[in-house]
């Protein structure tokens, strides 16, 4: 008998990129086990359909710039359900720690003196590397990956270490990169980087409306010109992610062709 979630305590638990069969057994359990969970908008169906039918299920999130709660409310929802005693479940796509806020809602609840803890979840990358058949490293190719987010704010221009990110020998995924592909490709080639650096673009990872589509650097643009606002998409770049393998890859080609 597991005693790590007593009343009164706040879990951030990382669900994965949407499939529930990628949550860690942890996260089963404490999934099952919470009074209330609020959730974002990421989080798979699946996920949230392993909850108690008496769990209370809050969607906090937002989509693709629709109406969220601000992170200051979700802070407070959160205070106020573990100050009333019940366990409550912080549920947030893929693993809390990248590009989650998890560190606004750690800190605010800590301050107020509440137990908290994490439990980690599949990050995208992981997922989408794992669904390509990729590695996101690849001896002698790619000795290191970064993480960025290209989230673009309205008006203004994507701050990025490009000098820094147009180095070869890594892999670079980009969450949140959709929007700004064009722009991300016209500034890595710009600061060096090889446009016919292997792209894979990944939608919908794990569930099963998943694609993933296949490219060279220069064609980023091109390769994203499909995909609704709606559906989240990462982009993974570098040698490490060029086909290999019998991956369900989906070209520009067959992409083009369906929309016909
Ligand atoms: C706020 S970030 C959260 C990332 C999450 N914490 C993680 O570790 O994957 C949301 C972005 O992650 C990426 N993402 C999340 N789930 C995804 C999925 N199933 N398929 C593709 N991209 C996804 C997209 O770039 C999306 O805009």
């Amino acid at each position: 008998m597991n005693d790590d979630f007593p009343a009164g305590m706040v879990w951030l638990v990382g669900a994965g990129p949407g499939d529930a069969e990628l949550l860690t057994r942890k996260a089963e359990r404490l999934i099952r086990a919470a009074d209330v969970i609020f959730y974002d908008a990421l989080v798979g169906a699946g996920v949230l359909a392993l909850a108690r039918a008496e769990t209370r299920l809050v969607g906090v999130g937002k989509r693709s710039g629709r109406h969220s709660k601000a992170q200051e409310s979700i802070n407070d929802l959160l205070l106020e359900a573990a100050q009333q005693g019940l366990k409550v479940v912080r549920l947030k796509g893929g693993d809390p720690s990248i590009f989650g806020r998890s560190a606004e809602e750690m800190d605010h609840l800590a301050a107020h003196g509440v137990p908290l803890r994490v439990c980690p979840g599949v990050t995208t990358a992981s997922a989408a590397s794992a669904s390509g058949q990729a590695s996101l490293t690849l001896r002698g190719a790619a000795r290191g990956i970064t993480f960025v987010t290209a989230h673009l704010k309205a008006g203004e221009p994507l701050k990025l270490d490009w000098e820094a990110l147009a180095r070869p020998h890594a892999t670079l995924g980009i969450y949140m990169g959709r929007a700004a592909a064009g722009e991300i490709a016209r500034q890595l080639i710009a600061a060096g980087r090889d446009p016919e650096t292997p792209v894979m673009v990944a939608v919908n990872v794990s569930r099963p409306d998943e694609r993933l589509i296949r490219g060279k650097l220069s064609a980023l643009s091109f390769l994203v010109a499909t995909i609704s606002d709606d559906d989240p998409t990462l982009l993974l770049i570098g040698e490490a992610v060029a086909p290999r393998g019998q991956g369900r890859f989906v070209s520009v080609e067959e992409v083009l062709k369906a929309e016909r």
